[in-house]
């Protein structure tokens, strides 16, 4: 079997508020017996919720060993990599005590510096490298509700790295003796005949429970080399004020606080909980709701866009932290724009991620994003987008190829893994069960507008949910987990999703499949979104020749280029 070279197109476009395009060498085996899309479209399977388990479990208590500060003073903490050029890569943590309670004061981001030692041996760091910090503090004007400020967040780039490298850095400030341990971690390799493959972990509303744990050391036994996060992190918001009893009590303890308050010292137990993947592994964040974080002044998204360091200069997406939820347009404009710039014969692959699903036959959040769905998807069918990502459903599902709510052999294939074990317990119930399709005042998506709609064909005409598992939807599953993609070569891309309860048992996948481009067959010119494709008329006459050049093209750049912006 021919392995071939592969440059592919990360593109996450999170609810109107994030983009990132990442573009790298893949190379890979094809293996048997694993059905691919080309068998498509197949008949829905549903596999309901194993009442042996629990659909949820309690959040890891601060005092957990993997959430506790374990240093003192300035020594680093929270050490986190980021993507940012081809050639370079971030480098974060924290430093001093975070405070939470009446009297709060912010330490001085200039008191302590931030370095990161680096080179290519072990005990030998032949460059240093020097970033920036900060500071941010979650204010309430509210009796009761604790003002928080973080200890210092650094973040460096580490820049003029070489492909497929393995690195040895120390982060901190040296002249204080206050360097961390000693740290590793790989470039992406340049395009060429023995690249091993690329693994790219999904995960979505992780949180901070016994689950998120199963959830992060399965992912840790998958050994991915890069890490996707498509939001709703670490949970803070839903600690404290909830009164333990879930999502919906969104004031128990405080029900008169004029908002609610997020518990910042859980997104400090959440860089210590994840160091250890993450000091190794880049992970590239996305942001969901539960990263809104509201606090006085209208301030919001302050933790994430503080703590997270994301290559939105790097990727010209113009403004680093760019966020309003009512700039959508220039957003909108700014995708496109960026799409536009997607050249398929080099980057066979482009693969979309943002927070809330499209297609999902769950009651929960069943049609919550809909207005999203119309304004941007004749856009992405457009520009060929192959496979989307995304969470906020905390259950599994894969999709067969659709557009508009139509099967069509040519569209995305739609993933939802918002199955990563947060407090808020696994989603059961399916829009399609008897009783359970939801009314429209549910549901109400925290920004954007609501575009709730009956189906206008097929068998819910007029109908707003389905009585039976819709036919776009090929496979749902209520358990918690995450996903692996390798892209094998430029038209086949191998999806696993590994379920928490199968941790110990090697051979057992929840479901797999490789998603399979049909180029030629899908040509740029057929995938006008106005009309469902037709297959015969599209067969073999495909004129906008791009598609046969990808796979010549495929070795030309390793070009990791990661677009971020905000703009929801
Ligand atoms: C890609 O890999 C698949 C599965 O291994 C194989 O069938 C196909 O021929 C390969 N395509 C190219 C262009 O190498
Ligand atoms: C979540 O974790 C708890 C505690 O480990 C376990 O009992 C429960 O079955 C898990 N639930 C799922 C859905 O994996
Ligand atoms: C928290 O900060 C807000 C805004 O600065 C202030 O109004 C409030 O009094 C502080 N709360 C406490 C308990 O100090
Ligand atoms: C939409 O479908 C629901 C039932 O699913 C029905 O009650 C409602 O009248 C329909 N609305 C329209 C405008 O057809
Ligand atoms: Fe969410």
């Amino acid at each position: 079997m021919s392995a071939d070279l592969v440059n592919y197109k990360l593109l996450l476009w999170v609810g109107k508020m994030t983009l990132i395009i990442a573009a790298m060498a893949v190379l890979g085996n094809g293996q048997k017996s694993i059905p691919t899309t080309l068998e498509g479209p197949f008949k829905p399977v549903t596999r309901r919720f194993d009442p042996s388990l629990r659909r949820g479990s309690d959040d890891l208590g601060m005092d957990h060993p993997r959430l506790r500060r374990t240093v003192s003073g300035y020594f680093p903490e929270q050490i986190a990599l980021a993507l940012s050029a081809p050639t370079s890569m971030w480098v974060s943590w924290v430093t001093g005590g975070a405070q939470i309670g009446t009297h709060v004061t912010a330490l001085d981001p200039s008191s302590v510096a931030s370095e990161v030692w680096y080179g290519k041996e072990s005990g030998k760091y032949t460059n240093k490298q020097t970033g920036m910090s900060m500071v941010y503090s979650q204010l309430y004007p509210y009796e009761g509700l604790l003002n928080y400020t973080s200890g210092i967040i650094h973040h460096v780039r580490l820049e003029g790295l070489e492909p497929g490298t393995k690195y040895y850095y120390k982060c901190g400030d040296g002249s204080i003796l206050a360097l961390s341990e000693e740290h590793t971690f790989e470039t992406l390799p340049l395009p060429g005949p023995n690249v091993y493959p690329r693994r790219i972990a999904v995960i979505g509303d992780l949180g901070l429970t016994h689950n998120s744990t199963t959830t992060i050391d399965h992912v840790t036994q998958n050994d991915p080399s890069l890490i996707l996060m498509v939001g709703d992190l670490s949970y803070a918001n839903q600690y404290r004020t909830n009164g333990g009893k879930g999502a919906s009590c969104f004031s128990c303890a405080f029900p008169d606080a004029p908002i609610r308050e997020t518990y910042q010292p859980r997104w400090d137990g959440w860089g210590r909980f994840m160091e250890p993947l993450i000091s190794r592994v880049p992970m590239m964040v996305i942001e969901g709701n539960h990263e809104i974080e509201p606090q006085a002044a209208g301030v919001t998204f302050k933790s994430y866009l503080a703590r997270f360091a994301v290559p939105s200069e790097e990727s010209g997406s113009g403004s680093h932290f760019y966020y309003s939820f009512d700039a959508g347009g220039a957003q909108y404009a700014w995708l496109m724009k960026d799409l536009e710039k997607v050249d398929r014969s080099v980057t066979p692959w482009l693969v979309a991620a943002w927070h809330p699903p499209w297609y999902n036959s769950y009651s929960s959040h069943y049609q919550e994003f809909e207005c999203m769905r119309q304004q941007m998807e004749t856009l992405l069918n457009q520009h060929r987008v192959d496979i989307v990502f995304s969470g906020h459903v905390h259950a599994y599902e894969r999709m067969n190829r659709v557009y508009n709510y139509m099967l069509n052999p040519c569209a995305p294939v739609y993933i939802t893994v918002g199955d990563g074990g947060n407090i808020e317990q696994v989603d059961v119930d399916h829009a399609d069960d008897p009783g359970k399709c939801p009314s429209p005042g549910d549901n109400m998506p925290e920004f954007g507008g609501v575009c709730h709609l009956n189906f206008s064909s097929g068998p819910a005409k007029g109908k707003f949910c389905w009585d039976w598992q819709p036919e776009w939807s090929a496979f749902r599953e209520s358990s918690f987990g995450h996903g692996i993609l390798e892209v094998i070569n430029s038209t086949y891309a191998l999806w696993t999703w590994h379920r928490n309860q199968d941790i110990f048992k090697d051979n057992v996948k929840g479901d797999q499949i490789y998603i399979v481009q049909q180029p030629e067959f899908c040509s740029r010119a057929t995938r006008d979104g106005s009309r469902s494709l037709d297959p015969k008329q599209s067969d073999g006459t495909g004129s906008d020749s791009l598609a046969p050049l990808i796979a010549l093209f495929v070795t030309v750049s390793l070009a990791i280029s990661l677009l971020h912006g905000l703009g929801i």
